[in-house]
């Protein structure tokens, strides 16, 4: 695989297609494995987790549901506190076995924002699965469940990730040098 450039920005070849599919796929055994029965409703956090929940899906093989919800960001005053709001989320989630489908936990920011909008409801159990987490930028106390791949403090584009909007349908991940 070549390096590849997106706008001012060179990319190295981190993690091929072929590696990530086999990866899925043992991802999609674990959670056979741990939520049969439990008829999971897994929430997939648009944009960044749209390639990884469908191709993560194609190997989930149990009774389960799959909707889409996005976090915006809202120009709210500071003492609103949270500057995230929840879009999308139609479903009943009291409850419910909830598996959050993520692209990348880096700091952990955008989940210690979700996780307590979750409060409000009464779900059963509510897991983290991240295609990619880089446990040295965590600056919270997040943990997530399932983990595709763990990665160095470095940024990546792919399989749904993004660099200024761009990059989000590469096969392959690369890594910016
Ligand atoms: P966090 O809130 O710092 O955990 O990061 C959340 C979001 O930042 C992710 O959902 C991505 O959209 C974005 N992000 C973090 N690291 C990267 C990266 O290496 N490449 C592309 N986007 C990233
Ligand atoms: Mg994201």
């Amino acid at each position: 695989m070549e390096n590849i450039k997106i706008k001012d920005k060179e990319f190295k070849p981190l993690i091929d297609s072929a590696r990530i599919q086999t990866r899925i796929t043992e991802l999609a055994i674990e959670l056979n494995s741990d939520l049969k029965g439990k008829n999971p409703l897994f929430l997939a956090i648009l944009n960044g987790a749209f390639i990884f929940a469908a191709d993560l899906m194609k190997g989930i093989s149990i009774d389960c549901e799959i909707s889409f919800v996005k976090l915006a960001s809202y120009k709210g005053t500071k003492s609103s506190g949270s500057v995230l709001t929840l879009i999308g989320l139609d479903e009943d989630v009291n409850d419910r076995n909830i598996i959050i489908i993520e692209d990348i936990v880096d700091t952990g920011n955008t989940m210690t924002e979700l996780l307590p909008k979750f409060n409000v409801f009464s779900p059963r159990s509510i897991k983290i699965a991240t295609m990619f987490f880089k446990p040295a930028a965590l600056v919270n106390p997040i943990k997530p469940d399932y983990v595709g791949f763990e990665i160095g403090n470095e940024f990546i584009v792919g399989y749904g990730l993004d660099y200024e909007g761009l990059g989000r349908n590469l096969n392959d991940v690369f890594v910016a040098i």
